[in-house]
């Protein structure tokens, strides 16, 4: 099981890269090839200028990707990389992304002299725009898991969460164990996906959706069963919505913490000093607390 999902897991990072290097080189053949064509160059011309079109848009991307995931400090610039489908730790409001995550990671790009961007992604793309070099940070209420450690690094962890189970008020299911059979809707490639999987060996169906906020809206629909997913999201989608409960029995703990291009030690030592202080003056919990009223 724990193979299968750490192969799916190798596969989509793959997937990810090379996209990443096609994309670049093939733009510059073919504006090259246009150029050489539309003035009047021959073929053979064509073919040397693509070419050489091709191998200095490599050379400039990899200059610039390194500069970027050597400390983040590409064009004074800290990018984010995350998936603004999680609140109340990232989410649109109004125009905006807001949320703990991208107030933590602005307070930690101020500590840098830097200034935060934010590029919102599908979850399962983050690990690979950090690994591409393409983005500086993962902040996305991102699990520390074992199999994410072999592709990035973490920050010291900022907060704990766990996996819960959100059913229809009327559900039978009343705790993890009559999962087994049902139809479980999670958000791709996070822990709740990697923890529902667990349930396919026991006739479990696992839906996979883009948005959290999807699996649950499916499961108001009567399409799935349950939602397995992170307890602060959860919380905020039941009280979105009508007649869904959360289940008592919490199916994990796990940590959340900020995810680096796995080896940018400059940048993860600056990220766990500003973290150490952001903790040790409160504006860790001031930040936490104005987004999750204490129970
Ligand atoms: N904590 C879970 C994980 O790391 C879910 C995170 C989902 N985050 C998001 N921004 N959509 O897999």
């Amino acid at each position: 099981m724990k193979k299968q999902i750490l192969a799916l897991f190798m596969a989509a990072v793959m997937a990810g890269s090379l996209t990443a290097c096609g994309s670049s080189g093939a733009d510059a053949t073919t504006a090259a090839a246009t150029e050489a064509a539309t003035t009047g160059g021959d073929a053979a011309e064509a073919a040397t200028t693509a070419a050489d079109a091709d191998q200095e848009s490599k050379e400039e991307t990899t200059a610039a990707e390194s500069k970027a995931a050597d400390s983040g400090t590409a064009g004074g610039v800290l990018v984010m990389a995350t998936n603004a489908e999680f609140p109340p730790y990232e989410y649109h409001d109004g125009g905006e992304i807001v949320g703990i995550d991208v107030e933590v990671a602005g307070a930690i790009a101020e500590k840098m002299g830097l200034t935060l961007e934010i590029e919102d992604i599908a979850f399962d793309s983050i690990i690979p725009e950090l690994q591409s070099g393409k983005a500086d940070i993962g902040a996305a209420g991102m699990t520390v898991s074992e199999d994410r450690l072999k592709n990035v690094d973490f920050s010291d962890t900022y907060t704990t969460a766990s996996q819960v189970i959100i059913v229809k008020e009327d559900s039978d299911i009343a705790g993890p164990d009559d999962l087994a059979g049902k139809i479980i809707g999670v958000q791709l490639g996070t822990t709740g996906d990697i923890y529902a999987s667990d349930y396919e060996a026991e006739g479990s169906t696992i839906e996979r959706y883009n948005k959290g906020f999807e699996a649950v809206q499916a499961m108001i629909q009567g399409k799935i069963d349950a939602v397995v997913i992170d307890v602060e999201p959860a919380k905020v989608f039941v009280s979105q919505n009508e007649g869904i409960k959360i289940l008592d029995e919490a199916l994990t703990v796990e940590e959340y913490a900020i995810a680096v291009k796995k080896g940018n030690t400059e940048l993860l030592d600056q990220i766990n000093g500003a973290l150490a202080e952001l903790k040790a003056s409160g504006e860790l919990q001031a930040i936490i607390d104005k987004y999750i009223s204490a129970e």
